[in-house]
């Protein structure tokens, strides 16, 4: 599981340009966990984001600005929450930036009473 939050993290970080920013959001929904990354950097079309999951792909986007990797992160990213009965899922916009979204199943020991808004942690980073 800490393979699924580096590699998302990681990759919003590298598709940020310098000076961007990353935001990373954890809160109670519906009987598990879900954890938003979000990021402002070169973002993703309709037609690139139906393959982002998918091994060896590499988008438009990475191509043009000469951002290297293998194309496997997310691969295996969902490979892993898939394992967990979990669901990983994309929203995109060029030049606007991604958020991604992993939501899984349990996880939240006590606290059972406790509110979403009381649970959320929130964190900003500034490339
Ligand atoms: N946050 C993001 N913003 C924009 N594009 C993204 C983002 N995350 C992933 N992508 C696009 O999806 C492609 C697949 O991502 P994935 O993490 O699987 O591979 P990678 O980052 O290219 O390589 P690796 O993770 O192995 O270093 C990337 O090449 C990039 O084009
Ligand atoms: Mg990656």
């Amino acid at each position: 599981m800490e393979h699924v939050l580096i590699n998302i993290i990681e990759n919003a970080i590298k598709y940020t340009g310098k000076g961007g920013e990353v935001y990373l959001e954890c809160y109670r929904k519906d009987d598990g966990v879900e954890v938003k990354v979000s990021d402002k950097g070169i973002g993703m079309s309709e037609e690139e984001m139906g393959s982002i999951f998918d091994s060896f792909a590499r988008l438009q986007n990475a191509e043009r600005k000469k951002i290297k990797g293998t194309g496997l992160g997310l691969t295996i990213v969902k490979d892993i929450v898939t394992a967990h009965n979990g669901n990983i899922s994309v929203e995109s916009r060029v030049s606007e930036g991604s958020t991604f979204y992993v939501w899984l199943p349990g996880l939240i020991v006590g606290a059972p009473d406790k509110k979403s808004e009381d649970l959320t942690v929130a964190v900003n980073i500034t490339k």
